[in-house]
């Protein structure tokens, strides 16, 4: 099947690879995906009211055109929905539609969305084929590549999930025109993130083209979207279980996650709190020796361009610190950090709390 306009990514995990299609109007063009994976019968589409109303339709024509039964479930908007017990909803329904081995989940969101019900397909029948139509530019560039699924606890977020990949990724750029802008641009900050981590050439053509990224020239955002989800694929396929290599992608989060925790999560949407979190991270790997101050700069100017924020609030350096502590990716007691050493290659290195504390107090 091919379509001029539609790019393929291939997530390169033996025999859980599988494909991202990425352009526009692609969902309309879902019931060809599907037969092409070998599926038939049932397809499950989970979804909220939002997406509901401006795709369900649309995506269940093209689904039923293609000869499937579709049962479309919407449930709650927002990350309160990403739970065991609305995951458990989901497999009650089908249980209820008597869904098989070759029926599909069809997941219809951003992240929130698509993490609950690719959990759901992983535990139905021990895994029914999972296939996601990522909405939102963070599940484009960022939740729909590397199979992690899952719910939070109500003592953290993430904490219940597993490694599932799906069958099939779509995502349709046109559905980012109807993304409220906040969360469009919080995207942008994992966008960003992957030229610092990966590729310098990407880094500079964010620096030539962000303009055109902020008016979302349909090429542009195609491109940009393509050239994530290759880093994240590749970093993914050699590390799929997240046991070293896959930590650079939580470059910016490890501050991040602490602002986000310090905010109580009110503040800041999570790409708002990475924008911040590279920036001081950079800001540490400076004054570590790691890096000149041009590898700073050069994010904190980009950054500023797309309007995100760039300066942390002060906080004393023991609420900081601890915060930064509760990330449940700390190793052992270490704080373990993703540090630039210049735009395309950054390390993880363990926090000194002495260096760390004298850095947060020129910078606070
Ligand atoms: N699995 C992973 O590897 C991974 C990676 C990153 C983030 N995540 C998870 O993803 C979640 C965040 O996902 P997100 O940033 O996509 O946010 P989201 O799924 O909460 O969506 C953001 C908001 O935008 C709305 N929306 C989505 N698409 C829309 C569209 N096209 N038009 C209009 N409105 C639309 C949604 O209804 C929601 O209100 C978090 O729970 C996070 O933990 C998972
Ligand atoms: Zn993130």
């Amino acid at each position: 099947m091919t379509h001029a306009n539609q790019i393929i990514v291939q997530v390169g995990l033996g025999k859980r690879s599988y494909n991202i299609v990425i352009g526009p109007g692609s969902l309309h063009r879902m019931g060809e995906h599907l037969q092409a994976l070998g599926l038939s019968g049932k397809v499950g589409v989970v979804t909220n009211p939002t997406l509901a109303r401006l795709y369900g339709a649309s995506l269940k024509r093209a689904i039923v055109k293609a000869g499937f039964t579709c049962h479309v479930l919407s449930i709650p908007e927002g990350e309160r929905t990403k739970t065991l017990r609305w995951a458990s909803s989901i497999i009650d329904e089908l249980v209820k539609h008597r869904f098989e081995r070759r029926s599909a989940l069809v997941a219809l969101g951003g992240g929130v969305i698509g993490d609950v019900t690719g959990f759901a397909a992983s535990m139905y029948l021990r895994g029914i084929p999972f296939v996601q139509v990522a909405t939102t530019l963070v599940a484009q560039v960022d939740s729909s590549v590397g199979g992690k699924t899952g719910v939070n606890h109500p003592s953290g977020k993430n904490l219940i999930g597993a490694f599932y990949q799906p069958s099939l990724v779509v995502s349709d750029t046109d559905t980012l025109q109807t993304l409220p802008r906040r969360e469009w641009l919080a995207g942008l900050a994992e966008v960003m993130k992957y030229g610092v981590i990966a590729d310098r050439k990407f880094f500079s053509f964010l620096e030539d083209r962000m303009e055109h990224i902020l008016d979302m020239r349909e090429t542009d955002v195609q491109a940009v979207v393509k050239r994530c989800c290759e880093i994240k694929a590749k970093v993914v396929a050699k590390d799929e279980r997240e046991s070293g290599l896959r930590r650079i992608l939580n470059y910016g989060h490890t501050i991040g996650h602490a602002l986000e925790s310090l905010s109580r999560y009110r503040k800041y949407i999570h790409g708002e709190a990475v924008a911040i979190g590279m920036v001081y991270e950079a800001l540490l790997a400076h004054h570590l020796d790691l890096c000149p101050a041009a590898v700073v700069d050069r994010q904190r100017v980009l950054i500023q361009r797309t309007g995100l924020p760039v300066k942390m609030p002060s906080y004393s350096f023991s609420r900081f610190w601890g915060a930064m502590g509760h990330d449940k990716k700390v190793a052992g007691g270490t704080i373990h950090c993703v540090l630039p050493r210049s735009i395309g290659n950054v390390r993880v290195l363990p926090l000194d709390l002495r260096a760390v504390r004298r850095w947060h107090a020129q910078v606070s």
